[in-house]
């Protein structure tokens, strides 16, 4: 087989290659190290990137989140931060360009994505209530079961499988939801999490057909579908790419449709709305919206700003007009499906179909030798980081973290590490690099050695937690 090339890449949307829709203006020199330095900062670290100083990072794919490039228009919206207390002009364009791009009426900013959730989960969630979710998010359950919820995984089985290949692999099972219904009863059901795309299924969608059955059933029993947006525009992007009756509409009008099929969403901004800090809320309920629009105010500053600067939520406003452009989503995405394509090339396992803002490494085949309890995400990670200065993220067991009732880890099927590429920041020979680097600790594979853990936190224990060399 002949390597694969930019130009035969690019053509896997049906046309020519896509190239990136904007030019450089400003430029951030990268930090190059010794393989001596890694040594020392990930031994500091305790083999955990989260612990890792940036500068000591050399190609940050630890995550997608609030590390995007912002435009020329976004920085100069920065200078018209109106920093009013209360009433700031800035949100009144934050909220328009919400109402506009995502249809939903009601918006109440707070400063991030867990911002959002915890209010939403304090709102709605009665102790003892079942949320159906298409997989979990690390934040989004923990705040579910900090409000008396209890998270319940309704997503297809194909989710699970790292190599099956469906397209909407996001997808939610209806018979599990209908399962769930008949067994505690629509009351019993807070509301269904779907979100769009799945994060740690490996950045996969859910199908248009998909979310409007659930609508339907739904509607039956009087259950609401709340969706987390964070990413909707890459799934908005892979509905247009793959599903029958999509191609010829923008990404503009699927997001559009998506969402009216939901009740509400929350949002980290700091993905797909291309900012470094912001989130918020929309929902179309207003008894809903008055209970949100009274506790952000406990939690996260006064309604019209949520925790944010006036010129934050100007240049949220901008990103989400930039957010939903086509050409935007084609070359955002595509840099990511040519950075997978070429680690199956190499015969890398990863997880397929790739996913809209990261390539996740499936470390289980990577380390068939370790067991799930010698941590084989993390160990990939630190792997990663040793050879190049590359950094990534575990998406495995010990982000899965523990049950709450039996104390014991959770054992999630999928034991992923992620290369999570940030928006607009890193070029096509970046990509080119990190492949390389993935097949050097892919080669070394058979002599590499777990990890211990020595320290765990009791929250969101991946942030913190540290780790030995076994
Ligand atoms: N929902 C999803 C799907 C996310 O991926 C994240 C964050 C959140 C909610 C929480 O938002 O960080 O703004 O508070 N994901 C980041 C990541 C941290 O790296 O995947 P936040």
């Amino acid at each position: 087989m002949s390597e694969p090339t930019p130009k035969t890449m690019g053509q896997q949307f049906g046309r020519r290659s896509w190239a990136e829709p904007w030019k450089i203006k400003m430029v951030e020199p990268l930090a190059v190290t010794t393989r001596e330095q890694r040594e020392k900062a990930l031994q500091e670290a305790g083999y955990n990137t989260f612990l890792l100083k940036s500068e000591d990072v050399y190609i940050d794919l630890l995550t997608d989140s609030g590390t995007s490039a912002m435009s020329d228009r976004q920085w100069a919206g920065l200078m018209l931060g109106d920093e009013a207390y209360a009433g700031s002009r800035n949100f009144y364009r934050l909220e328009a360009a919400i109402q506009k791009v995502y249809g939903y009426k009601y918006i109440v900013p707070t400063h991030q994505g867990r911002g959002a959730e915890h209010l939403i989960s304090q709102a709605v969630i009665k102790k003892g209530q079942i949320v159906p979710g298409n997989m979990y998010f690390t934040t989004t359950r923990l705040h579910q079961e900090l409000a008396g919820g209890i998270f319940q995984d309704v997503i297809i089985d194909e989710a699970h499988d790292p190599a099956n290949l469906h397209p909407f692999k996001g997808n939610v099972d209806l018979d599990k939801v209908q399962a769930i219904i008949d067994k505690h009863g629509a009351e019993n059901i807070a509301y269904i999490s779907v979100a769009g795309t799945v994060n740690m299924a490996g950045g996969q969608p859910i199908s248009m057909a998909n979310i409007k059955a659930l609508r339907a059933l739904c509607d039956r029993y009087g259950v609401k579908i709340y969706l987390d947006a964070t990413r909707m525009m890459e799934n908005a992007f892979f509905i247009q790419q793959r599903e029958e009756g999509y191609a010829e509409k923008s990404i503009a009008e699927i997001v559009r449709e998506f969402c009216s099929y939901t009740d509400a969403a929350w949002m980290s901004a700091k993905k797909d709305n291309l900012v470094n800090i912001g989130g918020w809320l929309a929902v179309n309920d207003w008894e809903l919206f008055e209970e949100l629009r009274n506790l952000v105010v406990v939690y996260e500053g006064l309604h019209t700003y949520g925790g944010l600067a006036g010129r934050d939520m100007e240049a949220m406003a901008i990103g989400i007009e930039e957010s939903v452009d086509d050409q935007h989503i084609r070359s955002r995405v595509g840099q990511v499906l040519y950075l997978g394509e070429l680690l199956l090339h190499w015969g890398i396992p990863i997880v397929q179909p790739i996913g809209g803002h990261a390539i996740f490494l499936d470390a289980k085949a990577f380390y068939p030798h370790l067991k799930q309890v010698e941590f084989p995400a993390q160990t990939l990670a630190a792997e990663l980081y040793l050879d190049s200065g590359i950094r990534s993220m575990e998406r495995g067991i010990v982000s899965a973290g523990r049950d709450p009732k039996t104390g014991d880890h959770y054992y999630p099927k999928l034991e992923l590490t992620r290369l999570t590429i940030p928006r607009r920041v890193y070029t096509q020979a970046h990509m080119d690099v990190v492949a390389e680097a993935v097949k050097a600790v892919y080669d070394a594979r058979e002599s590499t050695r777990g990890l211990k853990m020595v320290y765990e936190p009791k929250y969101l224990r991946f942030f913190q937690a540290r780790f030995e060399r076994l």
